[in-house]
Formats: structure tokens, C-alpha cells, sequence
């Protein structure tokens, strides 16, 4: 840990994810301004977090944070999240979007507008509004700098998740945006990276559970090889160490905390020659254990059909195919790549 004692920036603060790295970053010694909407969003039809909940995550720091109400889609309330931190503790070193909502449950184009702008303007709209107030921030501290901007992309940003549009294109805009802000940062020594999480246990997840019918938020771990959620606090550590010293050499980087959930996606560019209802039926397996989660899988049979990855034969086919032999076939193949012989003699 620095003895320089660094300042930063925290949005969707309130609970989950962002709550999670106020906390990881106080625990390293940081000052942390932890913003929030602490309203719920009419357009939207799921609680978002409270004062409450941000005045008990800032009480939790210990006197190394403070609670701010600012919404990421007012650029006046974020740079005023700034000028509280540049005031109080003399300066900016790390601003973190976390902010974020979801929306959708039915195809692209039978969503509410206002719910589509809704996610379009926070999850997108929110992380370039963070930026354009906070990299001049980061910019204003002497050489040389340490500065970082950081973003929570999601998997869904590499990834078409049916019912799930407009939040799939803001993630693949944050990571792009990051990207490019990367760039643009060059030599400054302010860095831009983000994290994409997997299915992550909070109530954005629970929320994400019930636009796709099911029971409970749990029973997205079966997508997931390390066959459970992701907890804040995992995601909150990447930040926490992206955000420090150690990170230094990382810039335009989009780090997955996903339980392996890129690896299952990846898998049609990686393995051209399994059969896709094979992929299916990996997936059909582990989700089959699960009650009431026909949604979920006519949702991802409807994706491999579109990718054309998928028939009405490969569909059936799945059914048959034991997930063993998937495994199998998958472990033959890493194995042959990296020049091993077959160890199962
Ligand atoms: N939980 C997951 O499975 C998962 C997976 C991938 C990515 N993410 C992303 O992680 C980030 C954090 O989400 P979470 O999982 O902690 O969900 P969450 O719903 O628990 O927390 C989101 C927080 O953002 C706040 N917020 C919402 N709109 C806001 C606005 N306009 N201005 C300021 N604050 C606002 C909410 O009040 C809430 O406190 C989000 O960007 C989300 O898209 C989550």
C-alpha cells in the first residue's frame, strides 16, 4: 500500500458491486467519494439503491468515505462528486462506473422506449459523463501520475444475450469506449480498464433472473463453470487491484470476473468442428437440473439458431449428447494444442 494517501471517485455506491469496492478501496487506504442515484428510477420497474444504503456503505468506511447523491446521467451532479474529493482530500486518482440498470424481458424491439433509454443512458451515457468530468481530475494531479478510470462492462458485452439488447450494446460501448479513452490517455499515466462480471449475486441479477421468468437469481450459476455466482466482493477485489500500483502496466483492458461464463461463449470461435447442439446440450445438462428455466433455454437455442450455429436436427441432437463427452472432447482438444498426449491411458 502507498503512503500517499489516494482519493477516489465510486458511482452506484448504494449496494452490490459498487458498495463492494468502496469498501475493497477503504480497506487499501483510500478516501473514497461513494455516489449514488438513491432513488428509484420510474421508468424502471425494480427498486434501485437508497440513502440508507449509501449513508450505511460511507459509515461502514470509517471516516474514509463520504455519501454523495449524484445521478450518472447529470454531468453537473458528477462534477460535483469531484470537486467534493479535489476539496476534502486534495486532488483525484481513481474514478470507478459502476453505476447500473437493467431492462428488457421481451425482443429488442417491443421494449419501452423509456426503459431503452434508461439503460442506454446509465450503463453507456453514465460512464462517458464519469469520465468527462473525472479524467480532468485525474489529469490535474503533478506528474508523475497514477491515475486510473474504470468501468464495470458486463459479459454481456461480448455476447447477444436475447431479451437483453440495449444493455448488451451499452456494455459493448463501455468496453469500446474504454478502448479508446486507453488511447487517447496514452503516455499521461492515467490508465482505462474495465471488468466484466459474470453473474454476480445482487438485486440488478435478481432483477435479470425475473426478466427471464425464473425462479430465482441462483439459477443463473449453471452457466457459469465454476458453478456459482460471482459474490461484490470478487469483482470489488479486480477493481481494488486495478485501481493500485500493481496495475500500472494495464491500460484499454477488458479483465472478465465471470466464473469462466467467456470461456462457454468463446467456445463457438474456439471449437469449430464440435457440433453446436453438443455446446447445447453442455449447457442444457447443467441448466436441466434446474426447475423452470424453459425461457433461459429456448432464449439460448434461439441465439445459436440465429448465429446459424444451430438446426432443427442439432436441437434434437442435443438431447442426446451426455455432457461428459463434451468435457471430454474439450480437455482431448486443450490438450492436443499444448502438445500433451492423452493422460486417461
Ligand atoms: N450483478 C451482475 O450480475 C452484473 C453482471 C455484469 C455487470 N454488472 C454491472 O455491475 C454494475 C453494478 O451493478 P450491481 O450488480 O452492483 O447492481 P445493483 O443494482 O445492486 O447496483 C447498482 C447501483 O447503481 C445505482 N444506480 C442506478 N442508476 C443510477 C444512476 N442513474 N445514477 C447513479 N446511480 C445509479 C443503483 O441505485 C444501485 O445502487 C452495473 O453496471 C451492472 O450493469 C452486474
Amino acid at each position: 500500500m502507498s503512503a500517499v494517501v489516494r482519493v477516489a471517485l465510486v458511482t452506484g455506491a448504494a449496494r452490490g458491486i459498487g458498495a463492494a469496492t468502496v469498501a475493497a478501496l477503504a480497506a487499501d487506504g483510500w478516501r473514497v467519494v461513494a455516489a449514488d442515484r438513491c432513488a428509484d428510477d420510474p421508468a424502471l420497474a425494480y427498486a434501485l439503491g437508497t440513502r440508507a444504503e449509501l449513508d450505511q456503505v460511507a459509515a461502514s468506511a470509517a471516516g474514509q468515505a463520504v455519501a454523495v447523491e449524484a445521478d450518472v446521467r447529470d454531468p453537473e451532479a458528477l462534477a460535483a462528486a469531484v470537486r467534493l474529493a479535489e476539496e476534502r482530500w486534495g486532488g483525484l486518482d481513481a474514478a470507478i462506473a459502476a453505476a447500473g440498470v437493467i431492462a428488457g424481458g421481451v425482443p429488442a424491439w417491443q421494449v419501452p422506449a423509456g426503459q431503452e433509454q434508461a439503460v442506454l443512458d446509465v450503463d453507456l451515457g453514465g460512464v462517458l459523463n464519469l469520465a468527462r468530468v473525472a479524467v480532468p481530475a485525474l489529469l490535474r494531479r503533478p506528474e508523475p501520475r497514477r491515475g486510473r478510470f474504470l468501468a464495470v462492462a458486463s459479459a454481456a458485452a461480448t455476447r447477444g444475450l436475447p431479451m437483453l439488447a440495449a444493455y448488451c450494446a451499452a456494455k459493448a460501448g463501455v468496453a469500446g469506449f474504454v478502448r479508446a479513452l486507453a488511447a487517447e490517455l496514452g503516455g499521461t499515466g492515467v490508465t482505462a480498464n474495465a471488468v466484466s462480471p459474470g453473474s454476480t449475486q445482487t438485486p440488478i441479477l435478481d432483477e435479470s433472473a425475473r426478466l427471464y421468468g425464473l425462479p430465482a437469481a441462483g439459477a443463473f450459476a449453471a452457466q457459469q463453470p465454476l458453478g456459482r455466482l460471482v459474490s461484490p466482493a470478487e469483482v470489488a477485489a479486480v477493481l481494488a487491484f486495478l485501481a493500485g500500483d500493481g496495475a500500472s502496466a494495464m491500460t484499454g483492458a477488458v479483465i472478465p470476473v465471470d466464473g469462466g461464463l467467456a470461456l462457454l461463449f468463446l467456445e463457438g470461435s474456439v471449437e469449430g468442428d464440435i457440433h453446436a447442439g453438443e455446446r447445447l446440450a453442455d449447457r442444457a445438462a447443467l441448466l436441466r437440473r434446474l426447475c423452470g428455466l424453459e425461457e433461459l433455454l429456448r432464449g439460448q437455442a434461439v441465439h445459436l439458431a440465429t448465429d446459424g450455429e444451430l438446426d432443427a436436427g442439432e436441437l434434437e441432437a442435443s438431447g442426446r449428447v451426455r455432457p461428459e463427452r463434451h468435457v471430454g472432447l474439450h480437455v482431448e482438444r486443450l490438450r492436443g494444442a499444448a502438445g500433451l498426449g492423452d493422460e486417461r491411458g
